[in-house]
């Protein structure tokens, strides 16, 4: 099948076209590179689009040619969002919107899309089922729930294919850490390779549902494959519970070097817990089998090591480890 990715430059969407190609899929990919790579796509026979999912010509185009919408484009930064709330919902809720109204126009295409963990927010119940109560904490997470909320409207009101993830703390090669918005596994192991401080806000108990990036690529093909549909968003996390001590643990026994962490005060806001319960995917896509924690972190880590170069220039104050819940 052919699939558009929107988004398809960024971290998840580059790794998802290397799984598509290699599954025989076509891939066409829109991305406006604001925070995507055109090197993410090197060596991959894909066609890269540039331009935004807020060119509604453009995209019913695009959508016309595919055969299914993998909706991936977002402006993902919490911090972003408080900076500059209006430009997050342009993108994240009115893209979403014209994703599907390009694939409503078109006659109907099955797409799914990105949603986010942070919809639950200051809800403390774990593990975070679907029918719990959202309580976003940031504009980002808001307009998660409103990009999701649309397109299980579309679901409703037009009989369209839609589904709707809530990805929790995706992590994998091409993840970069170079910058402030870095999330913390990248920003663990960058600065342990680089041997400096590794900055933890808190004791390091607080503990995510990290998922592997290769995981969620085979979640997202099988769901395109078998054009799975849901009246309700669904979580794409399997029920894991991590804390960053643990993740500095099996770091620092990988890269046999003794790390130097450095805890801050708790940020305000910041959520302590984060598990998905994952009963929903399982019971829409029985066979998938999560890769192993640590196996993925080792992968990461030589990926990053990979990366590293004696010439890198990297703000290292820039590398403070963000645990928000994504
Ligand atoms: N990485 C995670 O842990 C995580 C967790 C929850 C949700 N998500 C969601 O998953 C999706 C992919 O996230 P990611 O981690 O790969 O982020 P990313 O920033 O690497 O990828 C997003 C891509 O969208 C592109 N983009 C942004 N605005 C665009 C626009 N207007 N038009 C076209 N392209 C645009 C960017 O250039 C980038 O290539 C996002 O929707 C994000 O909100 C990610």
């Amino acid at each position: 099948m052919r699939v558009l990715i929107t988004g398809g430059a960024g971290f998840i969407g580059a790794n998802l076209t290397r799984d598509l190609l290699d599954h025989g899929h076509a891939v066409s990919i829109l991305d406006d590179l604001s925070t995507g790579f055109r090197s993410n796509l090197d060596g991959l026979d894909a066609d890269l689009i540039l331009g935004s999912i807020l060119d509604q010509d453009l995209l019913t185009e695009l959508v016309e040619d595919a055969d299914s919408v993998m909706h991936l484009a977002a402006r993902s930064s919490v911090p972003r969002s408080l900076d500059d709330p209006m430009a997050t919902h342009t993108v994240n809720a009115t893209g979403t919107l014209n994703v599907l109204e390009a694939a409503r126009r078109v006659g109907g295409r099955y797409v799914a899309m990105s949603s986010s963990s942070s919809v639950y927010g200051a809800n403390p119940e774990l593990p975070k089922r679907e029918s719990a109560t959202t309580r976003p904490m940031s504009p980002y997470a808001a307009s998660k729930l409103a990009a999701e909320s649309y397109a299980i409207s579309y679901g409703t009101s037009f009989d369209m294919p839609t589904l709707a993830f809530r990805f929790f703390n995706v992590f994998g090669p091409l993840q970069a850490a170079g910058h402030v918005y870095a999330a913390v596994i990248p920003a663990f192991v960058d600065a342990a390779l680089r041997g400096t401080p590794i900055t933890v806000h808190g004791d390091g108990t607080q503990s995510r549902d990290f998922t592997n990036v290769r995981t969620v690529c085979t979640t997202l093909r099988q769901a395109l494959e078998q054009q799975v549909t849901s009246a309700d968003p669904v979580n794409l996390a399997f029920g894991s519970r991590i804390s960053l001590n643990e993740v500095l643990e099996m770091i620092g026994n990988h890269i046999e070097a003794p790390l130097v962490v450095e805890h801050t005060e708790s940020r305000v806001g910041d959520v302590k817990h984060s598990q998905a319960d994952g009963s929903l995917l399982a019971s829409l896509i029985p066979s998938i089998n999560p890769v192993d924690f640590e196996e993925g972190l080792v992968e990461t880590i030589e990926w990053m090591r990979s990366t590293i170069t004696s010439d890198t220039d990297i703000d290292l104050s820039d590398l403070a480890a963000h645990v928000v819940s994504e």
